[in-house]
């Protein structure tokens, strides 16, 4: 059977997901979800659709949902598509526009799904390496890829880039340009990206509700683009990609917006103690406009680290990649699972005779 597989396949490593435990009394703080639950207009809303509606397909078009987002957005129904989390539609956006060998161009370190999908389309990854600050590096704005990627706030750096520079990416790429803003909504200052589909055709801004309006275990994502775009990917998705109490989740968290502000608004708060804390501990921390931080300690491998705070129920991510050397990815949690995890680190670092200055 080996021999029939598309040989792009047989090479391809998959994407690694973060550890999802069973285990309930573990301070989660590794694949970037919020702490806090999602509103409770959204739990009433499920609780109704669990009637006898579930033995009838969801709306394939999910039009309901595409029309309230299109009010809050300010742009039309025909500006945004749904998706089974935005994985599903950058998977679709892939599948629409990168054909066997077309390049995609897009700055590392960053969300690695996005080589694994060019991969499965037989295309190309240009990678060009992020500078120091994070900036977007030059040489993106003069490419001539079929497609540009930019994710913003960048994972895992956390850095984001203002809309201005967003249009003026837009006005330079050859081709299709993907803004991922996932992460968007922790930023101080808005920066979206969503008013620029009405003046930029090649344009798709790409929306989650698993980080902000806390529904990563309902998968809605929305894609925002021409109209264009938006009728070529509704042709390449699955039938019914929502199911109805996705759905209805994803317009009852959007009916109630204060909600999901209320609760940024303490991740934010949370952010500032988080870098302050990793700092005085003598982490290098990257300045985070998203739900978590990159610290880098200089020196050798900090994986003991990693492993250190999970044997004291704590979880975070450690990346160690030719893009990201020695690296933790930490998601900002409650105020006490920051608490506890600056305590517990500051224990493993003193044990190791490594702290810089006594807390
Ligand atoms: C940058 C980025 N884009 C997209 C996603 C996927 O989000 P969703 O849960 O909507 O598929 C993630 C998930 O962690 C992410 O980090």
């Amino acid at each position: 059977m080996q021999s029939l597989l598309r040989k792009n396949i047989e090479d391809l490593e998959g994407y690694t997901p973060g550890e999802q435990p069973k285990q309930a009394d573990l301070i989660k703080l590794n694949t970037n979800e919020n702490p806090y639950p999602p509103s409770p207009r959204v739990s009433a809303a499920v609780r109704k659709e669990l009637t006898s509606a579930l033995r009838l397909y969801p709306d394939p078009v999910a039009l309901e949902l595409r029309k309230r987002a299109a009010v809050l957005y300010n742009v039309r129904p025909e500006n945004v598509m749904a998706g089974n989390g935005s994985d599903e539609l950058l998977s679709i956006l892939m599948r629409c526009y990168v054909g066997e060998g077309d390049c995609v161009s897009y700055p590392v370190p960053t969300y690695s799904l996005y080589e694994t999908l060019i991969a499965i389309q037989g295309g190309q990854s240009l990678t060009v390496p992020y500078p120091d600050n994070f900036a977007i590096p030059a040489p993106l704005y003069s490419q001539s890829s079929k497609v540009t990627i930019l994710c913003n706030p960048n994972a895992p750096s956390g850095s984001l880039e203002p809309v201005g520079e967003i249009a003026r990416l837009a006005r330079s790429v050859a081709g299709l340009l993907i803004v991922d803003e996932a992460y968007i909504d922790f930023a101080d200052a808005d920066e979206t990206a969503i008013a620029l589909v009405k003046r930029f055709p090649n344009l798709v801004v790409l929306r989650t509700f698993s980080k902000a309006f806390s529904l990563a275990g309902m998968r809605v994502g929305l894609a925002f683009g021409s109209e264009d775009i938006v009728r070529n990917m509704l042709k390449v998705k699955d039938s019914y990609n929502l199911c109805r109490l996705s759905l209805v989740a994803a317009v009852a968290a959007l009916e109630d917006v204060e909600w999901m502000q209320r609760n940024v608004g303490r991740i934010q708060r949370t952010r500032r103690t988080l870098i302050r804390g990793l700092r005085k501990l003598g982490f290098e921390v990257q300045p985070s406009q998203a739900n978590f931080v990159m610290a880098k300690l200089g020196g050798d491998s900090i994986r003991w680290l990693h492993d250190g705070l999970r044997d004291r129920g704590i979880l975070v991510r450690f990346f160690d990649t030719p893009d990201l050397q020695n690296m933790m990815r930490v998601t900002v949690g409650r105020p006490q699972e920051i608490r506890a995890l600056l305590t517990e680190t500051e224990a493993l670092l003193r044990g190791r005779g490594l702290i810089r200055k006594a807390s």
